[in-house]
């Protein structure tokens, strides 16, 4: 299986930050961003990684990350060339998925658990699956309502949520999610959601779902960039005391 970081977007929540600098690129305590998902993608055994960036900073990643040699992995590029939304950015990953599985990560979501498991399990199954963590903020996130064993609805960024399960930025899809994204409407913010892809899973019943009981948290807002930061921080403390 081939693995993708949805890298694009225009950070606007973190203004000025991200007035001249990917958000991607901003520091989590010692690192760029970006090195953070790459890692949670190498860990769960991925090492052909594909790259989707805004064009403006493309050669800023190409820059940083060169080849994968470093880190045992090979880097696939593609360039958004506008803020359409990370399931356009997703769809940009087609010829690069090769009719293949794929795993994909949003470059500014920090895990703390291999997804090696879920990875080879998902192997040998169908449809999609995503990661759940119950949060104190739901309505930042895409909201899952979940009956039993299955997510019945998805709701991105509702003013009500019916649950505080956030659905993570770690996907794993069939090659079927590039026919999804096709089929796509722009949501009222002018973007192709992930969400609505995850709905039309849902619809056929072939979503899955399993729950994150390790950290998670995005860093695309001061707040949970600054506590992604913190955390790093304490975990390099403890790993070398
Ligand atoms: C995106 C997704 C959302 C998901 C979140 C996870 O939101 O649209 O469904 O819960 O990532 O970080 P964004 O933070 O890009 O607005």
């Amino acid at each position: 299986m081939k693995g993708v970081i949805l890298a694009g977007g225009l950070g606007t929540r973190l203004h000025p930050l991200t007035l001249i600098t990917n958000k991607h690129l901003l520091p989590i305590y010692n690192k760029p961003m970006i090195l953070y998902p790459l890692e949670t993608l190498r860990q769960s055994g991925l090492k052909e990684i594909m790259i989707v960036c805004g064009k403006e900073h493309g050669g800023d990643f190409m820059n940083f990350l060169g080849s994968g040699k470093e880190y045992g992995v090979k880097f696939s590029f593609a360039l958004q060339d506008g803020p359409g939304g990370i399931a356009e950015a997703l769809g940009l990953a087609e010829n690069f998925a090769d009719k293949g599985k794929i795993a994909v990560i949003l470059g500014d979501n920090l895990f703390e658990e291999s997804f090696s498991e879920e990875v080879e399990k998902f192997k040998s199954q169908d449809g999609a699956k995503v990661f759940v963590k119950e949060v104190n903020d739901p309505g930042r996130f895409g909201v899952a309502e979940v009956k039993g064993d299955r997510i019945v609805s998805i709701e991105e960024k509702p003013h009500k949520p019916k649950s505080n399960y956030a659905v993570t930025g770690f996907y794993l899809y069939n090659f079927d999610v590039f026919n999804k994204i096709k089929r796509l409407k722009p949501s009222e913010r002018g973007e192709l959601e992930i969400t609505d892809v995850h709905t039309m899973y849902i619809q056929e019943g072939n979503l899955s779902y399993a729950f994150i009981d390790s950290f998670w948290s995005d860093a695309g807002t001061f707040e949970s960039l600054l506590t992604a930061s913190n955390r790093a921080a304490e975990r390099m403390k403890n790993s070398n005391p």
